[in-house]
């Protein structure tokens, strides 16, 4: 105990002094693990034969340890082998290991540059619209009463747009009232950030920066290209004074984070994003996984712990604000829920309108973008600072620069309420923003009185709108979430048109128990075997009928895997109650010999907590949570059927009984256990149904003992057993009743298979009972319809990609590796 402190204190003064790390992946293997805070990282090392590095970022009790590539493996067996016992014996194994995770370097991380512009078809755009008179009048007004000299800040139309009256993102007006970003601090995450330019130097923010490609306290740009988080850092905070333009909040800081540049290890890419996260705010974030259309991409766990860690504990617990660009792939037929980062509940997810405010080829849809705001696209691209002491960008583009435009909104947010938390940030982005073009994009009107296309999130953003709002805004109570047990489907998808439907009823008893008051993000949790992946697709009807395009089908994406335990995100059910019948259907619209199997998946929801005082933090992401050996067998639930009445299926803790540490809370306790926090995360092990005696249970091993006595058990199982019976009896009553309301329902556009209600409780699979409900209403419903890339772009589209090295899935697809160019690139401009 007293070791480890002093370990950590050691760790932490040589934290400070060296950040980055100096890590040789080709002579050795690395290794995070998560100890149990009162185990001494020495020991651990000892034990499994490996080096202690040093701790991980700001991550709390994580380590890297290495080992000598010829003795990795060795290191691997032991984790691995400490694991297994512990998982038999709970946390009594001693080891003090809860996690662990093999380090890999990852493929370079692409900008999110947009790829050229698809040539243009039909005829010639007419000659440019000249400024308004009076638009220009009351800008000159704007700049002399602001005192902005910038010389560039005329042609800066996102802020105030002279052509196409209102579309910019009416900032102005925020300023006039003294608003100008004050006090907040945005992080630009990217290639680096020129610090010496005229344009940010007097915004620079030295202490919240770093740079992790080449170790030192500067992020100064060094390759050639390196200017892409400049021109990011200049949208956001250029200063108001001779050079350029001016940022969306312009007495704002902003640091700079360099991790683009080379490829970056896990452990770095973890500790940036808590880089300084005390002070840093705002991490805007304009890159991600190559958005060619066939890559399906996430974070490690180690980064997704580093997010959570962001989240709950980044500026003194109110949260770090990440900020995603959504993806430029759109005409690749990509959709930005096949990102991890972009698709992440912590990140708002920021997709582009052009200064028409018309939606640009490359801008991806999906049910986890939050907003659009403007960049390049149409007749014009963004205006900022460039690299260089004195140099401005007219060409800056896609989205890359439209979620700097938001970083710089919430800038401005936070500069007037920095009480506000992550959570209250994305309510905000919500309200302020304004749907666009609602002849195009299938906007459905949302629960919280909203509406949402897959195409444009919410809508545009408007800075004064989201202002007013942040004026007042009443912080929302914490984060509560239920998770549904897995849900065993075991079933071939039929190819076409129809889908393979599965349903499981949410009651509004689990929700009360989980202390989940009204819904914000939906994740869904899903395995689904396939020999070509881009040939599925999966939406999701919510009890309010709302419907969440969760993937779509990518002519790219060829890859023989299916989705393993992928999570999809959908910000489209936000203000929904929860409960009621959540249905997920998986469809294979491709006739042809590629086939596919749904296998299971898990709903989870999201959302602000009944009573704040029980309320814990959720524990860290563990990958083992979605580890199946513990679940496949113990899944067959009631659950997987369209018109099950609401039972207390979750109730019985069919799975996952022996899960590791960190465990995402079991159906049981889908809130987790009282009391129970991410950094006591290990109580988890100790936890009733964990951790029963084996000498107590009842029934065969196989059926859970709940931790109680024989008395119980046979009480719990009685009362089981006679909901059952009742149970199959209105299930067949409700199936009737299910299927007048399907053949009723207008939305019920397209013919898709139901499962039957399978009765068996008791851990058999497969053959279900197999009833098909075969039904055909209406047209097909499609939130792509009349944007198929196909007819409106030509081919060329699908063969640009961006400055992503070629990664291992690329096969036969692949045609150049086009290297876009920064410098003037993208034929934007005037
Ligand atoms: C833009 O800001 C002005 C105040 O400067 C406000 O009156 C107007 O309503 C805002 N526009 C929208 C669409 O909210
Ligand atoms: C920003 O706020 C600080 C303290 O509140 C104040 O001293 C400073 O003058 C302000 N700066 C600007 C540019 O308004
Ligand atoms: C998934 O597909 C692979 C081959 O494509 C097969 O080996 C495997 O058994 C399948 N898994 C399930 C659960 O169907």
């Amino acid at each position: 105990m007293l070791l480890s402190t002093w370990a950590t204190l050691l760790f932490s003064v040589a934290a400070s002094s060296a950040i980055a790390t100096r890590r040789n992946f080709e002579s050795h293997d690395y290794f995070a693990l998560h100890l149990d805070a009162l185990v001494s990282p020495h020991a651990v090392a000892q034990s499994i034969g490996a080096h202690l590095e040093g701790p991980i970022g700001q991550l709390p009790d994580h380590y890297t340890f290495s080992a000598p590539k010829e003795r990795g493996s060795a290191v691997e067996n032991a984790l691995y082998e400490l694991r297994k016992r512990r998982r038999k014996r709970g946390i009594q194994s001693g080891s003090g290991i809860l996690w662990y995770e093999k380090q890999r370097l990852r493929p370079r991380l692409a900008k999110r540059i947009p790829p050229p512009p698809a040539p243009r078809q039909g005829p010639p755009p007419p000659g440019r619209p000249q400024p308004d008179p009076i638009a220009v009048e009351a800008l000159d007004d704007i700049a002399r009463t602001l005192e902005i000299q910038d010389p560039i800040f005329k042609d800066q139309w996102h802020i105030f747009n002279t052509i196409q009256l209102g579309h910019d993102l009416n900032v102005t007006g925020v300023w006039l009232q003294g608003i100008t970003g004050n006090g907040s601090i945005t992080s630009v995450i990217d290639d680096g950030l020129d610090m010496y330019s005229h344009d940010l130097k007097d915004n620079y923010f030295a202490a919240g920066s770093y740079d992790y490609n080449d170790p030192g306290p500067e992020p100064r740009p060094r390759l050639f290209d390196d200017k892409h988080g400049t021109r990011c850092a200049g949208e956001i905070a250029a200063v108001r004074n001779n050079a350029c333009g001016v940022g969306m909040a312009y007495d704002g800081k902003v640091s700079g984070i360099r991790i683009l540049s080379k490829v970056i290890s896990d452990e770095d890419e973890a500790a940036a994003i808590n880089y300084g996260y005390q002070d840093n705010q705002i991490y805007s974030c304009s890159w991600g996984p190559p958005d060619d259309g066939r890559t399906m991409d996430a974070p490690s766990t180690l980064i997704q712990r580093a997010m959570v860690n962001g989240v709950q504990h980044g500026r003194g617990g109110l949260g770090s604000v990440f900020v995603f660009a959504a993806g430029n792939g759109a005409a690749a037929g990509d959709n930005c829920n096949f990102d991890g980062y972009t698709n992440s509940i912590y990140s708002i997810t920021v997709g582009a309108i052009d200064r028409e405010g018309n939606h640009p080829y490359y801008s991806e849809p999906c049910s986890a973008q939050l907003v659009v705001t403007y960049s390049s696209g149409g007749s014009d691209a963004i205006h900022t600072t460039d690299v260089g002491t004195n140099k401005c960008y007219i060409g800056h583009g896609g989205t890359s620069a439209a979620g700097p435009l938001v970083a710089g909104t919430v800038a401005l947010a936070l500069g007037l309420r920095p009480d506000l938390s992550w959570r209250d940030l994305q309510y905000l982005c919500i309200d302020a923003a304004i749907p666009v073009h609602l002849d195009d994009g299938d906007w459905q009107d949302t629960k919280n009185g909203k509406k949402f296309s897959h195409v444009y999130g919410y809508g545009k953003i408007d800075a004064w709108r989201l202002i007013e709002a942040a004026k007042t805004f009443e912080s929302v109570k914490p984060q509560a979430w239920y998770n549904s047990p897995w849900l065993s489907v075991q079933r071939d998808i039929p190819q076409g048109d129809r889908g393979l439907a599965s349903s499981f009823d949410v009651t509004q008893e689990m929700l009360t128990k989980a202390n989940l008051e009204r819904l914000e993000h939906v994740t869904v949790t899903m395995n689904v075997n396939h020999t070509r992946r881009g040939d599925l697709s999966v939406e999701m009807r919510s009890p309010h009928g709302l419907i969440s395009h969760l993937s779509t089908s990518r002519r790219n994406d060829a890859a023989q895997a299916g989705y393993v335990d992928w999570t999809f995100m959908s910000v489209v059910h936000w203000g929904e109650s929860g409960a009621g019948t959540w249905t997920v259907i998986v469809k294979d619209t491709e006739l042809n010999e590629e086939k596919g199997r749904f296998i299971d998946w898990r709903l989870n929801l999201w959302g602000e907590c009944i009573d704040e005082a029980k309320q814990t933090l959720h524990p860290y992401p563990d990958e083992h949570d979605d580890d199946h050996e513990t679940t496949t067998g113990s899944v067959a639930t009631t659950s997987v059927a369209v018109g099950t009445p609401p039972t207390d299926v979750p109730a019985i803790p069919t799975d996952h009984i022996d899960r590791p540490v960190n465990a995402k809370p079991t159906p049981s306790s889908s809130n987790g256990t009282p009391g129970l926090s991410s950094t006591s995360a290990s109580a988890a092990d100790s936890s009733p149904t964990a951790s029963s005696a084996p000498s107590d249970s009842l029934l065969p091993s196989f059926f859970p003992t709940f931790g109680v006595s024989k008395r119980t058990q046979i009480w719990i199982y009685g009362a089981v057993a006679l909901i059952i019976l009742f149970c199959i009896g209105l299930g067949a009553y409700f199936f009737i009743q299910r299927r007048k309301r399907i053949r009723n329902n207008p939305r019920d556009d397209y013919e898709f298979e139901i499962l039957d209600t399978q009765e068996d409780n008791g851990g058999v699979d497969g053959h279900a009972s197999g009833k098909k409900a075969k039904r055909r209403a209406g047209e097909l419903y499609d939130a792509f319809a009349g944007e198929s890339d196909d007819e409106l772009f030509s081919s060329d589209g699908e063969e640009e990609t961006y400055r992503d090295i070629p990664d291992s899935e690329r096969g036969r697809g692949e045609k150049r590796a086009g290297r876009m160019e920064s410098s003037g690139d993208t034929g934007h401009g005037p």
